[in-house]
């Protein structure tokens, strides 16, 4: 081999050396192409950091009563709204929740016309909708369970026997 054929050989080689590696990075290239058409959020999760999961330790231990089922009632209450438990009561806790607390209904007493002057009232004022056909629904209920309180206070007395307080 002389020295021409030498130097030819070399650059031959050479080549060859720079197509094969450039032929790897096409074959990668592509296949990174092809994983991330075909998969976008494989390499996106890879990505991510992991979460680092911390234990915390509570000192007060999680009470029963604190892990209410979404539908429990108890004596006669439906616990995560307050509302008794009647027909109805799921179409209150959607409807008379939506802007204010459901203690607002709890804590308020009056017979039918009264529960629909305030909800009347919350339409021309506080931008209530329509009810539609709920309203009779949600009326009945209302006057059902938190009609004016009579019956829960002492009877007037009768009977008494008044004596004269001397001074
Ligand atoms: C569009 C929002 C909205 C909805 C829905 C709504 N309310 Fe109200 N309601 C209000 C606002 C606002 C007030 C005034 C709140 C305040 O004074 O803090 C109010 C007040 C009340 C009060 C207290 C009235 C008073 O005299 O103090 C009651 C009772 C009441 N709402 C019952 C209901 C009932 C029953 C329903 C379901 C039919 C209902 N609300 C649905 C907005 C709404």
């Amino acid at each position: 081999m002389n020295n021409q054929e030498e130097k030819y050989q070399n650059l031959l080689d050479n080549l060859s050396k720079k197509i094969k590696v450039a032929y790897r990075l096409f074959v990668f290239v592509v296949l990174l192409g092809i994983v991330l058409i075909f998969f976008p959020n494989s390499v996106v999760e890879l990505l991510k950091p992991k979460p680092t999961i911390v234990q915390v330790e509570s000192k007060t231990p999680i009470k029963q009563t604190q892990v209410l089922a979404e539908d429990e009632v108890k004596n006669g209450i439906h616990v995560a709204s307050g509302l008794k438990f009647d027909e109805g009561y799921e179409l209150v806790m959607g409807t008379c929740g939506a802007c204010h607390s459901l203690k607002l209904v709890t804590q308020n007493r009056a017979d039918r016309k009264g529960w629909l002057e305030m909800i009347r009232w919350m339409q021309e004022t506080q931008k209530l909708w329509d009810l539609g056909e709920n309203e009779d629904i949600i009326l009945t209920y209302l006057a059902k369970n938190y009609a004016p309180e009579n019956k829960g206070r002492r009877e007037n007395l009768t009977n008494i026997d008044w004596y004269e307080l001397e001074n």
